[in-house]
């Protein structure tokens, strides 16, 4: 048995998540949570009743927001993440997407704790944080709790890009 042979080895992993609340966030970052919760009234959610709204700032200081669209066959919907970023990458293809807010709305009420992104809305935040070369700031709004994650890799650890894609086996 091949563990007899050498002592496995065991890889720990570990993720940074800052803790706050709304109030405490500076005025840029306040305005980008605002426009998210905003993005969730206009969301197109008729079959889960969960409204997400996401809020990209570019570096030239625009603002994108988004929603997510569902469709009546489930996996042709798609998040609030991606529609919002993928429309930032298409419609800005040369500015930098620095920050990004998530609330999500349900049952009359903002969630009382974050959203954090599915795997494949991480895997497209990702792919730009490759492309732009930065880290991509993500806050996910919580009425009782905000986590402010400084860059995709720390939800998406062992992540597949492009460094492995192009590797040579
Ligand atoms: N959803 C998002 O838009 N973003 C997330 O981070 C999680 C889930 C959407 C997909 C679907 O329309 C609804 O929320 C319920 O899963």
């Amino acid at each position: 048995m091949y563990h007899k042979l050498r002592p496995m080895e065991q890889i720990n992993l570990s993720t940074k998540i800052v803790v706050c609340v709304y109030e405490e966030l500076n005025e840029i970052e306040k305005k980008l949570i605002d426009v998210a919760k905003e993005a969730c009234q206009r969301a197109y959610a008729i079959y889960s009743n969960f409204q997400v709204g996401s809020a990209i700032l570019l570096e030239n200081k625009e603002i994108i927001s988004g929603n997510n669209q569902e469709n009546a066959a489930f996996p042709s919907g798609i998040c609030a993440e991606r529609t919002t970023l993928l429309y930032a990458n298409s419609r800005y293809p040369d500015e930098k997407p620095v920050m990004m807010a998530i609330a999500a709305h349900t049952n009359d009420s903002f969630t009382d704790q974050p959203i954090t992104p599915c795997g494949a809305c991480r895997q497209v935040i990702l792919e730009a944080e490759n492309r732009y070369k930065i880290p991509i700031r993500i806050l996910l709004y919580g009425k009782n709790q905000v986590y402010i994650i400084e860059s995709i890799k720390d939800l998406l650890p062992l992540s597949f890009g492009e460094l492995q894609l192009n590797a040579s086996v």
